[in-house]
């Protein structure tokens, strides 16, 4: 039996997005039937809507979701209805080069659902981020949905799907930020936040925030910063450096994603520091260095995909956090909004003014 539900679909290229009807299959071997109870609009949906990341239009958008799972396939024994799940987009093979070198976070071949969620004449949905959860159901690899502690609130556990990981994981498992280090973090966006909270968890002595926008330099503040750099009118590599003893900071977090922020992280590191860029670049850009510069200043230059996150190791152990109010899930939440809000959501995001609008079911 199919399910009729409804959902949000980039429909072309550019186009604001429209709420469908959507088809969703019952699931089939290896896959799970999610009830939607929460989902965070990200950076990633708008890049997919305006065509940034490939052109398999129409996308059904949405990927930071927690819910509850209605239904599994036959031979499905890792979750079962009625779990509280928070869906991912890394569901690890266990058999590429990677899993099989015990490095299951940079698993080559994650799985989605095998079957396609449709439009009511058929037409077929690309999920983004293989998920697709602005939906009121979705269908989903049995390995995407990460079961946790149901006491947590669906709109705050379920960013823990995205950005809030891959800010959270940038400092923790990719910077690999340790007691008393000194972390700056370059673009405080819902990301750039997270890297903040996760360098306060890991114990970072000194934390820095740079933006341009004094409303994400407060809530760094509110999230852990102990300093704060408006790059809109100050040298950020200046204020950084003279932040450090002159030395500038032990981990440097670019959560932008440009050339000129890439730089500023690369020169306002400390000699032997780390550089972890989590910000995405777009095609075009290009970076130069003097190679001198790149020897000579030692240390490593690092990228982080999905913060080198295991959703099985990090979600449910970041959801104790959160319940011991130890990481405050809840300031990530600027809005709640209803499945017709995503478009406005999108110029919200734009204008700087939310670090997450939630559709909640
Ligand atoms: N690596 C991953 O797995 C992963 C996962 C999710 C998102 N991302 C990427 O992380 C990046 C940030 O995402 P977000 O949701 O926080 O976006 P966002 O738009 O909410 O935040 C970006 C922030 O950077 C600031 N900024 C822009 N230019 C700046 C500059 N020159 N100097 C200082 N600050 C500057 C903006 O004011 C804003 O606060 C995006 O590129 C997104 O695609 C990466
Ligand atoms: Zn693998
Ligand atoms: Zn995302």
């Amino acid at each position: 039996m199919a399910h009729e539900v409804r959902g949000v679909v980039a429909l072309s290229k550019g186009a604001p997005v429209t709420v469908e009807t959507i088809i969703v299959p019952d699931p089939g071997p290896g896959e799970a039937l999610v009830k939607v109870q929460a989902c965070g609009v990200c950076h990633t949906d708008l890049h997919y809507r305006e065509g940034g990341i490939n052109d398999d239009f129409p996308f059904l958008l949405g990927h930071e979701a927690a819910g509850i799972v209605e239904a599994v396939g036959d031979d499905v024994t890792s979750v079962a209805p009625g779990d509280f799940v928070i869906l991912n987009w890394r569901a690890v093979c266990g058999q590429c080069r990677a899993c099989l070198r015990g490095r299951p976070w940079y698993c080559f071949n994650t799985h989605n659902a095998k079957q396609k969620m449709t439009l009511a004449d058929g037409t077929v949905l690309s999920p983004a981020l293989g998920i697709g959860a602005f939906v009121e159901k979705t269908l989903v690899a049995a390995g995407q949905c990460t079961k946790v502690d149901p006491a947590a609130s669906p709109a705050a556990a379920g960013l823990l799907g995205c950005g809030v990981m891959a800010g959270l994981g940038a400092a923790i498992n990719t910077g690999a930020v340790g007691r008393g280090d000194s972390v700056a973090v370059i673009g405080c966006g819902g990301v750039g936040n997270a890297a903040i909270a996760g360098a306060r968890l890991a114990g970072a002595g000194k934390i820095i925030a740079v933006d341009l926008d004094g409303r994400k330099l407060s809530w760094a503040r509110d999230l852990g910063a102990t300093d704060v750099v408006n790059a809109s009118g100050t040298d950020p590599v200046e204020a950084i450096r003279s932040l450090t003893g002159g030395n500038g900071a032990d981990v440097v977090i670019d959560a932008v994603g440009r050339p000129e922020t890439y730089k500023q992280a690369f020169y306002a590191r400390d000699l032997a520091g780390t550089v972890v860029l989590v910000g995405v670049p777009t095609p075009e850009m290009k970076l130069e260095l003097p190679l001198l510069d790149v020897f000579g200043r030692g240390g490593s230059l690092k990228s982080s995909w999905y913060g080198d996150c295991l959703p099985s190791r990090d979600f449910p152990m970041l959801v104790d956090l959160y319940l011991q109010g130890r990481l405050d899930l809840d300031a990530f939440v600027s809005e709640t909004i209803a499945l017709d809000g995503v478009e406005k959501a999108f110029e919200k995001m734009h204008k700087g003014e939310v670090l997450r609008s939630v559709v909640v079911f």
